[in-house]
């Protein structure tokens, strides 16, 4: 087992995962839980997009998960249909850290997700409708026309549309790293064969 302590400590990556993401709530002026999602599409070229991480979900079993909102028929949800996998970074700058993470992906469609679709704001629910993520768009006048149509179709309570929702990165591998002296950075790689097996934690050279 390698040796943790003071900011790596615990047994349980996700809550460790919550707690920089607190400390970095507080640290960070904008966006502290802005993270670039990487996937892949099918000639196997990767891809590279900043989302936001809306959960991270600590289970009682100990399992847990990280969860953002998106177009499933955008290019990242057609290469997370086709692959079942992604992988993102995270990075605080004021903290000097990051997170990395590579996982498995399922969809959060159901209650949770209509929850959080529920608490944004109603520009953006009728903007989740008006926008066909990733695809060619003529003209920004033609977006807001699509917009202002949406808005007399769906009115002040619009459902959640059946394209847009969550995706759930349950990881094989998490990564925590944190600015050293010269260089000399810590870095504690979590790592396991799938959700049921335990998890292996090696430090890493830097
Ligand atoms: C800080 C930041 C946060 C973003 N958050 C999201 C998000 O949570 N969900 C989303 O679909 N796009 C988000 N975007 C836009 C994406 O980066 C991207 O442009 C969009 O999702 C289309 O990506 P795709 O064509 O690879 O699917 C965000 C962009 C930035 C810069």
């Amino acid at each position: 087992m390698a040796d943790r302590s003071g900011k790596f400590a615990g047994d349980n990556p996700f809550a460790i995962a919550r707690d920089w993401l607190a400390e970095a709530t507080a640290s960070e002026i904008n966006d502290p839980n802005a993270m670039a999602l990487s996937t892949v599409d099918e000639d196997g070229l990767p891809n590279v997009r900043m989302v936001l991480l809306k959960e991270i979900e600590v289970l009682d079993d100990g399992d847990g998960a990280f969860v953002f909102y998106t177009n499933y028929g955008s290019q990242k949800g057609q290469e997370i249909a086709a692959t079942g996998k992604a992988a993102f970074v995270i990075h605080w700058k004021s903290l000097r850290r990051q997170i990395r993470v590579r996982g498995l992906v399922t969809r959060e469609e159901g209650p949770q997700a209509d929850e959080y679709y529920a608490s944004r704001s109603l520009k953006s629910r009728l903007g989740a409708w008006a926008s066909d993520q990733s695809q060619p768009l003529s003209s920004r006048s033609s977006l807001l026309a699509g917009v202002a149509k949406v808005t007399a179709a769906k009115g002040i309570n619009p459902e959640r549309p059946p394209f847009w929702g969550g995706f759930r990165i349950s990881p094989v591998e998490i990564e925590f790293w944190a600015d050293g002296d010269f260089r000399l950075h810590d870095r504690f790689k979590w790592s396991r064969e799938g959700r049921v097996d335990p998890w292996v934690i090696r430090r890493l050279h830097p």
